[in-house]
């Protein structure tokens, strides 16, 4: 059905809306609002580490202290989330840094909450940062390199969830991609008494050369293989779908798609099906091509990130994950959304 009974409004002239400035904020549909913003953040051991990430100018590893002075800023600049993600000085074949105690993004959290306690931090949970293999679970070896076991996975990606949430973390969220995780993630909190703490689930990740730069960032590229058991084709979103649906009968509060910019269809979609509230992750190449562009002079930086950001918010998103989350914030509060 649509929307516009073509024909039946002779008189409707678009430019009317338009001769005003005024007119033209007030009629719009969609805002972008830093209140809406997660900054996602890499962070290391260490004391004044600022590792600067190549192929992500602006980007850095950071060490809890350096980190809690990033996030600061963030949040004085009006972005009210962040999303962890933590560099172990040692990986295994178990994934151990990532459910230990004393990990790294354990540390950060108990920091973060510490300092900043109205900041809204959400870990990633998954093992390919911990492992040497740098697979999103447990490996087993073949002929032809190996392969991911999704089974005995979930047990690791359930007990490092629960650590993060005993750390104090305000929401986890899964970006492994093995199926039942949810579930599994969602069982442990409860049992352990985290039963208020939210699951935002990246449901529909796809297999995309957009997290190249991540990869560096992270430094968690996959040693032999790539991710395509686990993560989806990008051809498919029919698949999306089941995806989402499965994560939200498992339990999830937050739907993910991700990336952004390329899969705003499914974005859309997944918000008019499920109409449970959705996030976009605007991913690494995402930020990096706009910078790389930028730094040539090809693109105006400003303008070519709002017009992105407000367009995965049209889409259907509620959230968006971006690194430009603070340059964002601080665009808007010069009152970017009535000139955009
Ligand atoms: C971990 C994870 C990845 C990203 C988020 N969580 C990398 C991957 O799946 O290879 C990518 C984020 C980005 O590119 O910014 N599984």
């Amino acid at each position: 059905m649509s929307l516009v009974p073509v024909g039946q409004f002779p008189a409707y002239r678009p430019r009317r809306l338009r001769q005003s400035s005024v007119l033209r904020t007030m009629v719009r549909e969609t805002r972008l609002s830093a209140e809406q913003l997660v900054l996602p953040l890499f962070v290391r051991s260490g004391r004044r580490v600022r590792q600067p990430v190549g192929s992500m100018p602006g980007v850095f590893q950071l060490s809890p202290d350096e980190l809690a002075r990033e996030t600061g800023r963030a949040h004085a600049a009006g972005v009210p989330a962040v999303l962890l993600f933590g560099i172990p000085d040692r990986k295994d074949a178990r994934a151990s840094g990532a459910y230990a105690r004393n990990g790294i993004v354990q540390e950060a959290v108990r920091l973060l909450k510490k300092e900043l306690p109205q900041l809204l931090v959400i870990t990633d949970v998954c093992l390919c940062e911990y492992m040497e293999h740098g697979h999103c679970g447990i490996t087993q070896r073949t002929k032809s390199g190996g392969r991911v076991l999704n089974d005995p996975s979930l047990k690791l990606l359930a007990k490092t969830a629960l650590s993060h949430a005993e750390s104090g973390a305000d929401m986890v969220a899964p970006s492994d991609m093995m199926d039942g995780r949810v579930r599994a993630i969602r069982e442990e909190l409860d049992k352990q008494g985290f039963e208020e703490t939210p699951i935002m689930s990246y449901a529909a990740k796809f297999a995309s050369a957009f997290y190249g730069p991540f990869r560096e960032a992270a430094e968690s590229a996959p040693q032999y293989g790539d991710r395509r058991s686990y993560q989806m084709d990008a051809a498919n979103a029919n698949e999306a779908m089941r995806e989402v649906a499965m994560d939200i009968q498992e339990g999830a509060d937050i739907i993910m798609v991700k990336p952004a910019l390329a899969y705003l269809d499914i974005v859309h979609r997944v918000k008019t099906t499920f109409g449970y509230p959705t996030a976009a992750y605007a991913v690494s190449a995402e930020y990096s091509m706009v910078k790389a562009a930028a730094a040539k002079g090809w693109i105006d930086e400003r303008a070519v990130t709002l017009e992105s950001l407000l367009a995965m918010r049209r889409a259907g998103a509620d959230i968006v994950i971006t690194y430009a989350a603070v340059e964002a914030a601080n665009w808007l509060k010069e009152g970017a959304n009535s000139r955009l």
